[in-house]
């Protein structure tokens, strides 16, 4: 495979037109007064601050983040504690955090309209809540999220196991696109019609953990555990690996009953989705070991590691891991589908450009296409857009659902459920891996199943933002 160092993708194209890279231009310092001056605490502070997310020489951008940091401070906290946290909205607009992946109570699930109201500029709101289970998880403004996402508001959430499996490094890869105009700016135009009704706002620039160049040091034979999380409004990162060899151990979070080889293979992250990875360098000293992201049919470099001789370390791959520990949600429901009979339900998703609504329900009445077009809406679930007064399902707490989705639409969507993991039901009724977002391509059927976990409102939406703006979410009801 070649790798070209391509990050920028059409951004640095675009730079001369835009006039900068020549006389009159003032490359801008990185600078990051905020994250100096935000000391370690409990709080979540959210404002806007400049950060240096171009190359040197280059303006810095103006972001929205958590710390004064992009991403925003990794939570690392082992399984079973409490997690604390004061979201302080230091924007100019309402904000909210949702914890992405984690059971937990509806009240802490940081939906505004469906669990809370959205938190005031100037206000604060203590979200405090039990991690039960073990994994890689994320936290992310859940408001007007289209565009508060895309200007940088989330972060890692690591939930560690009691025995964590043998690996010399645990390292989290954050991914991200932006859209930055020539001057460096976020380009404005969010939720903007045309992404709306295709494939989301898709951005021009890459970055791993805020840096658009990541590199890290390794040894010789170095065993990393990866922890890859796709913060990307609506990009899908299809990804390999070069000069590591290892396998994947765990989805969303959720372990895998047995490692997978990843090797040779292209492993595919939707927007919101995850994979821990655990690999171990296979360069000699002196080379490179890549994470490689594809992009038509092209691998360039999203994260290089520079390979050093290890004194200590045993060279070539070490054997398959063990498994990662089963999470309590799994080993809960190990029979979820077998041989059981469930209540089932229909999806369809409906919409976007190709295949544009003739009508649907959008506010408790029916509206033709032009008319939700006019309102910025495209998408549908089953004849329905936005949030309608009647849940999609309501269950019972331990009661099963299937949902069996149909994709009539022209676009891939990342569909993520709140509260619970799910497993996808395959042809043959044979459950798949745990996963609290699926990747759905145009014209697939796809089913998942989960048991309703903990009683409130849930939201089901597409996690490419913009579609979810634009109709596609709905909400499940757990009674109590
Ligand atoms: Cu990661 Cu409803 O969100
Ligand atoms: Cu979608």
């Amino acid at each position: 495979m070649s790798i070209t160092r391509r990050k920028l993708l059409g951004w640095a194209a675009a730079l001369p037109a835009a006039g900068l890279g020549t006389a009159g231009f003032t490359p801008l310092r990185a600078q990051d007064r905020t994250a100096a001056a935000v000391a370690e605490s409990d709080d979540l502070r959210a404002s806007v601050f400049s950060r240096q997310l171009a190359p040197e020489g280059y303006p810095a951008t103006e972001v929205w983040g958590y710390n004064g940091a992009i991403p925003g401070p990794e939570i690392r906290q082992p399984q079973g504690s409490r997690l604390r946290r004061r979201l302080v909205n230091g924007l100019p607009e309402p904000s909210s955090i949702h914890w992405h992946g984690i059971r937990l109570e509806n009240g802490m699930d940081g939906v505004p309209g469906l669990t809370q109201e959205p938190v005031a500029p100037g206000e604060s709101f203590d979200y405090g809540f039990d991690l039960p289970d073990a994994g890689t998880y994320w936290y992310h403004t859940h408001n007007r999220s289209y565009e508060q996402m895309a200007r940088g508001l989330f972060g890692p959430l690591i939930v560690t196991e009691a025995e964590p499996p043998e690996a010399d490094t645990d390292l989290v890869l954050f991914l991200d696109d932006w859209r930055l105009g020539g001057d460096g700016t976020i380009a404005a135009g969010f939720g903007a019609a045309h992404d709306a009704a295709h494939a989301g706002r898709l951005g021009n620039f890459i970055t791993v953990n805020g840096a658009f160049d990541f590199r890290r040091k390794v040894q010789q034979g170095e065993r990393l555990r990866l922890r890859v999380i796709n913060g990307a409004t609506s990009r899908i990162f299809p990804l390999a690996l070069d000069a590591m060899a290892g396998w994947i151990v765990a989805f969303d979070g959720m372990p895998l009953a047995g490692p997978e080889s990843a090797d040779g293979r292209a492993i595919v992250l939707g927007p919101a989705q995850r994979v821990d990875l655990i690999v171990d360098v296979t360069a000699e000293a002196g080379e490179q070991a890549t994470l490689v992201g594809i992009e038509r049919g092209q691998g360039f470099a999203l994260a290089s590691f520079d390979v050093a001789s290890g004194k200590d370390l045993a060279r070539g791959p070490r054997g398959a891991p063990l498994p990662l520990p089963a999470n309590p949600l799994q080993l809960r429901h190990p029979a979820l589908v077998a041989g059981k009979e469930m209540r089932r339900q229909e999806m369809l998703l409906q919409g976007g450009a190709m295949r544009a609504l003739q009508s649907a329900s959008y506010q408790g009445r029916r509206q033709d296409g032009q008319a939700l077009a006019d309102q910025g809406k495209y998408w549908a679930f089953s004849d329905v857009i936005g949030l309608p007064e009647a849940p999609f399902a309501r269950l019972s707490p331990g009661e099963t659902l299937r949902i069996d989705m149909v994709n009539d639409t022209a676009f891939a969507h990342a569909m993520h459920l709140h509260g619970t993991h799910f497993r996808e039901i395959d042809a043959e009724g044979a459950p798949g891996p745990w996963r609290d977002t699926l990747l759905i391509d145009p014209d697939e059927r796809r089913s998942i199943a989960f048991v309703a976990d903990q009683p409130g409102n849930w939201l089901f939406h597409c996690h490419m933002l913009a579609h979810q703006e634009a109709g596609m979410k709905t909400w499940i009801e757990v009674t109590a």
